[in-house]
């Protein structure tokens, strides 16, 4: 039987180093990797010169979302074909019930949204926004569907905020079966004080999204559930998505010395980006919590992510229109009013790459362990993906180094007209995605069909 793929003269980069030779694919698994396959293939791809990565995964996406009076703009369609343009092969996006759903309906329901429609492959997390008997008795069962990770929020008071009490309480019951508990970590009490009094002031503007927001909310929050969470035990596990400061960092790496299986997550803008946008023409854009912050805090997070200690990269993908940005008004609306979020899914290869990579900050394997091993091991997808060994989905980004690319909404995916990296210049992109051993986007084109994405279960996570 001939193999149908083999990738020939592999520049392999995985979170042990590099390697460099042919890899074999069959029935869309790696069935082989070594330094020259002769064996006889469907087609072979000579990828010289090219690096070749493991599918990322984007453990942090928003597609068809609910939130602040708006529904995402990029739908599972449009969403997951940026992501598959950007080398991103498998999404985890959040299911969030409406107000009184119980889980399994909006498991369900998030199903038939992505299921028709995705062209990366995607497993899913929870959210939970209220507690009831249903809703605790329904944590094993959507973790028997494959929804291992889940979402809680410390803010969005009135919407998605959830008190400490049922926080604790929630975070006992998914431990109990092996799940992972994210939290959004932000004081959101203390973040409604706050914008009462600017809206009272009459300040208004974008800027004070992040005045409203400041980082010690976040260090306090990160604090306390870490506090919290600690009195279940060190078998807890835990993640703090969207970390924007180096302090909050700390704390959660600080834990983790000492035996707490706590992690983070940071997103490529609170790399990119400072508070600064929020002052431009077009702030309402830039408008997402936690809110972008100083310079001084985006050189904490780079460092952080070279030594390891943050755990991962997602995007926080979460899409709304300038129209709806600025919920249909000619004028840019009260800052509370703007619906908090960015887009980000096609943009994290080249921006992680060129930015962290080539400007020498962190290595080719920090880019891999926080872009998909770590990833895969957090949301229960690994062993099949997030490595590269046979047996593991066939799940590749293929980086041509050298090409040089203005970022503009031009050559992005997403359904929107404007992208938050507009005209940020990166020498590094991606030019192919190989998902489960097929070519799902190459040189601008996605390939890949609506709706042959698959879902991905997710198992116990496997995490030291
Ligand atoms: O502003 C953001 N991050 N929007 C998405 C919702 C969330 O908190 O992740
Ligand atoms: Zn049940
Ligand atoms: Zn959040
Ligand atoms: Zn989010």
């Amino acid at each position: 039987m001939p193999l149908d793929l083999v990738l020939k003269n592999v520049k392999l980069f995985t979170i042990a180093g590099p390697f460099e030779g042919d890899i074999g694919i069959k029935d869309g698994k790696i069935s082989k990797i070594q330094g020259d396959i002769q064996e006889q293939a469907d087609k072979v791809i000579d990828l010289s010169g090219k690096y070749v990565v493991p599918g990322l995964i984007d453990g942090h996406t928003h597609m068809e979302f609910p939130f602040m009076g708006e529904i995402t703009a990029d739908d599972f369609y449009y969403g997951t074909k940026a992501s598959i343009a950007g080398g991103v092969t498998t999404i985890v996006d959040f299911v969030t019930p409406a107000p009184g759903q119980d889980l399994v309906s909006a498991y369900q329901k998030w199903r038939s949204n992505a299921d028709p429609k995705v062209v990366s492959d995607f497993g899913l997390h929870m959210i939970i926004r209220q507690v009831n008997s249903k809703i605790l008795e329904q944590i094993p069962d959507v973790i028997n569907k494959g929804v291992v990770s889940f979402k809680l929020f410390m803010a969005y008071k009135n919407e998605l905020m959830l008190p400490d009490g049922e926080l604790y309480k929630l975070i006992k019951r998914i431990s109990d079966f092996g799940g992972v508990t994210g939290i959004h970590a932000e004081n959101g009490e203390i973040i409604n004080e706050l914008i009462q009094d600017f809206l009272k002031e009459g300040k208004v503007d974008p800027v004070y999204h992040y005045y409203s927001r400041p980082d010690i909310l976040e260090i306090e929050a990160t604090n306390r559930i870490s506090s919290i969470a600690s009195m279940l035990g060190k078998d807890v596990k835990m993640y703090i998505v969207h970390t924007s400061t180096g302090e909050a960092t700390d704390i959660i790496s600080s834990y983790r010395k000492n035996g707490f299986r706590f992690y983070n997550e940071t997103a490529p803008h609170y790399l990119m980006l400072n508070t600064e946008f929020l002052k431009r023409s077009d702030g309402f854009r830039y408008v997402m919590s936690p809110p972008l912050r100083s310079d001084e805090q985006r050189t904490k997070l780079w460092m952080r992510l070279a030594s390891g200690d943050i755990f991962t990269i997602g995007s926080d993908h979460c899409v709304y229109s300038d129209a709806q940005k600025k919920r249909y008004k000619e004028e840019v609306p009260p800052f509370h009013e703007i619906p908090n979020g960015v887009p980000g899914t096609e943009t994290i290869l080249p921006l992680l790459f060129y930015f962290g990579v080539k400007k020498g900050i962190i290595t080719m394997e920090r880019f891999v362990e926080t872009t998909s091993y770590n990833p895969a091991r957090l949301f229960g997808l690994y062993p099949k993906k997030g490595v590269i060994m046979p047996g593991a989905d066939a799940d590749f980004a293929v980086i041509d180094p050298n090409k040089k690319v203005r970022i503009s909404a031009d050559v992005l995916h997403s359904n929107i007209d404007y992208t938050i990296y507009d005209g940020i210049e990166v020498e590094g992109w991606n030019t192919m995605t190989i998902r489960r051993g097929e070519i799902a986007y190459e040189d601008g084109q996605v390939i890949a069909k609506k709706g042959s994405g698959k879902y991905t279960p997710g198992k116990t996570p496997i995490l030291l």
